[in-house]
């Protein structure tokens, strides 16, 4: 078993360079089973997840090439009617955009449902509610998502009752080759819906307004291949980094980010007393925090784009447990995104939580110890948790966190942690 272990309490100094957003990624490489044609991609990131998805689409029949930056995927002749493994669907959430882009090319698809990080309940109605509204019957059958119409696709209005990523992505998807004009109202405007439409867009597609609360898609009868899928930086993993060098004192330079993205972190962080900068070409993102210096109390509240991101809650929930004074942080898109809370206990940390909000007695010292990544992100937290805490911290079920970070130990190491991959025979 392979464990990330840390010995903490070292600043940390340097530059460090982004990986490509794997949560926009996943949508573009299956959006390319709906544009049916060679596309070249540009900068996938390393991670499971984005291995996984090209697994699935090589099982369909795609060709996936990885040469260097480049990643050339071909779904000329995938057959719609696979019956991909319930194992492998299972393994990641983004495999239910495979019914979208299966929609949307063959006007039918039959996906098994899927997985993905634990939450609570991860409901799907919205998307059967995008199915149906455009032209499809869709429903879940004996674990599968199966959707059908046989008389075609017809745009339409779609008004979401919950602004959700996946569901948007599945309209678009859905939309981008039916008949007629479709118009998506609080749609999720995550920039990597906005990466998504300028990806189907390349491609030929008609679609308008992605990032504002209303997105247009004049259908287009068929979608050709790109040579030129760009991809846009992660910023969970800039937050992450930038969350770190807060929890640890030092100064590091985060390159392949774009300022923006990570505004409401970069809030939050000099609310807490860290000095954050953006180069004049803003390009780059420099925090800065002084150990010696107490880390202020913050409350924030995790919420759709623009809003403080759901996927940085943990990690600035870690944060704050080395700040003065009570801070809340509370959860405003997900019913149960606390388990990590319990291992950061483990090491000290005095945390309540009430409901959606967990209540952080900042302060006290946390002591490394053996702990558990509970889902990607709670990995994420355990990992600033323990560069900031006196001690050893070994962290287990590390799959999680490969699930999302691309090599987040060798970054981590040369801006100066002591952290190491280590290999504990299986017990
Ligand atoms: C995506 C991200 C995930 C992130 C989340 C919110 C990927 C692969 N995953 O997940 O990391 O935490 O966005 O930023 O990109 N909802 C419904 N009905 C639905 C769909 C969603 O009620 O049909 C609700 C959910 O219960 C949740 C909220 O909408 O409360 C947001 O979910 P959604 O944006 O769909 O999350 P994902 O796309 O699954």
């Amino acid at each position: 078993m392979e464990k990330i272990v840390i010995c903490g309490k070292r600043p940390l100094n340097g530059t460090v360079r982004m990986a490509s957003m794997k949560n926009a990624a996943l949508p573009i490489i299956f959006a390319t089973v709906l544009v049916g044609e060679r596309c070249i991609i540009k900068d996938l990131p390393d991670v499971s997840d984005i291995n996984l998805s090209l697994e699935i689409l090589v099982q369909m029949g795609a060709v996936c090439e990885r040469n260097g930056r480049e990643t050339m995927i071909d779904t000329s002749s995938i057959d719609p009617d696979t019956d991909i493994p319930l194992e492998l669907v299972k393994k990641m959430r983004a495999s239910y955009y495979l019914v979208g882009a299966l929609l949307g090319r063959y006007q039918k698809a039959r996906v098994g449902y899927p997985g993905g990080c634990d939450f609570g309940t991860r409901p799907i109605d919205q998307h059967l509610k995008c199915f149906s509204a455009l032209g499809a019957k869709a429903d879940v059958v004996g674990g599968y998502i199966v959707a059908d119409a046989p008389d075609g696709l017809y745009g339409s209005h779609i008004f979401f009752d919950a602004v959700s990523v996946g569901a948007t992505v599945n309209a678009i998807l859905t939309a981008a080759c039916a008949e007629g004009m479709t118009v998506i109202e609080r749609p999720a405007r995550e920039p990597h819906i906005v990466a998504l439409a300028n990806f189907l867009n390349a491609c030929g597609a008609n679609i308008s307004g992605a990032g504002t609360d209303s997105i247009k898609i004049r259908g287009v009868k068929k979608l050709h291949g790109t040579l030129d899928g760009e991809m846009i930086p992660d910023m969970i993993e800039a937050g992450t980094f930038m969350a770190a060098v807060a929890a640890t004192g030092g100064k590091v330079t985060i390159e392949n980010v774009i300022p923006k993205h990570v505004e409401s972190i970069t809030a939050k962080l000099i609310e807490m007393g860290v000095t954050v900068e953006t180069d004049e070409d803003n390009e780059t993102v420099t925090v800065e925090r002084d150990p010696d210096k107490d880390l202020s109390r913050i409350m924030v509240k995790a919420l759709p784009y623009p809003g403080f991101p759901t996927d940085m809650q943990p990690q600035i929930c870690a944060l704050t447990c080395f700040a003065k004074g009570t801070s809340y942080v509370s959860e405003g898109v997900w019913d149960n995104r606390f388990r990590y809370v319990e291992e950061l206990i483990r090491m000290g940390a005095h945390i309540l939580v009430e409901g959606k909000t967990a209540v952080i007695e900042g302060g006290y010292v946390l002591k490394g110890t053996e702990v558990t990544a509970v889902d990607l992100r709670g990995g994420a937290a355990m990992v600033i948790a323990g560069l900031a805490s006196e001690g050893v911290t070994a962290i287990d079920n590390i799959d999680l966190i490969k699930r999302g970070y691309d090599d987040i130990v060798g970054k981590m190491k040369g801006l100066g942690a002591d952290i190491r991959l280590v290999t504990f025979p299986d017990t």
